[in-house]
């Protein structure tokens, strides 16, 4: 007999995020992590990316993205989020699909497919699997670095939820790593 394959693939995120709660400084900069990625150490990057088998990013992110030579995420399937369509050369490029709304629609999709786990990627875009319920471990690594504007990660309005500390790790220069799994039944 054989095990039926999950109806959805595990959800993972991993994020960078300063002391007030930004992924992003203002105008999308990126620049107040480039010293810490610059210190030797990939705070788990390398063996988190191994682990997953497809992207499900935002449009803002994917944007952004574009912007780095080399393509990060060479070799992973890659599905966007966006309303809009994408140009058609790029997406050529890199994109395996565009999906918009619900990413509950998303996953018995991927599963079927193959997909056992997704990076997560993209303020929006995990404010939507916090919203469905649908994060299985997040990755949160503490920049000490207070931005004092940008792009934030939580929003009002998020239903509550309880997590468990799976590890957490002082890295280099000052970065706190930590990973928390989704634990029990959404807050009331
Ligand atoms: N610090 C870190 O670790 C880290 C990680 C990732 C990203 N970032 C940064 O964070 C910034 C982007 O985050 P963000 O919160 O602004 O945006 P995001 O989540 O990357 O993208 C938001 C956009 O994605 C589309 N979208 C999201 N969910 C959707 C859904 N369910 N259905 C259809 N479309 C959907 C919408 O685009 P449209 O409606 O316009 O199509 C929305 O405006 C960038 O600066 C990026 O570099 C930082």
């Amino acid at each position: 007999l054989q095990a039926d394959p999950p109806q959805r693939p595990q959800v993972a995120v991993f994020l960078a995020i300063s002391l007030d709660g930004c992924i992003a400084g203002a105008g999308d900069t990126l620049d107040w992590l480039a010293p810490f990625q610059s210190a030797g150490d990939d705070y788990g990057y390398a063996e988190f990316a191994a682990g997953i088998d497809a992207i499900v990013m935002g449009r803002r992110t994917y944007e952004v993205a574009l912007g780095f030579a080399p393509w990060p995420y060479a070799g992973k399937r890659l599905v966007v989020l966006t309303h809009r369509p994408l140009d058609p050369v790029q997406a050529a490029r890199h994109v395996e699909r565009a999906h918009a709304g619900e990413l509950a629609a998303l996953w018995p999709v991927l599963a079927a497919e193959g997909v056992r786990r997704v990076y997560l990627d993209g303020g929006a875009a995990v404010r939507q699997g916090l919203r469905e319920d649908c994060i299985d471990e997040l990755t949160l690594s503490h920049i000490p670095v207070v931005l004092g504007g940008g792009v934030p990660l939580f929003a009002e309005g998020l239903p509550g939820s309880h997590w468990t500390l799976a590890r957490s790790r002082a890295a280099a220069l000052g970065v706190v790593q930590s990973t928390y799994r989704r634990r029990g039944a959404p807050m009331a």
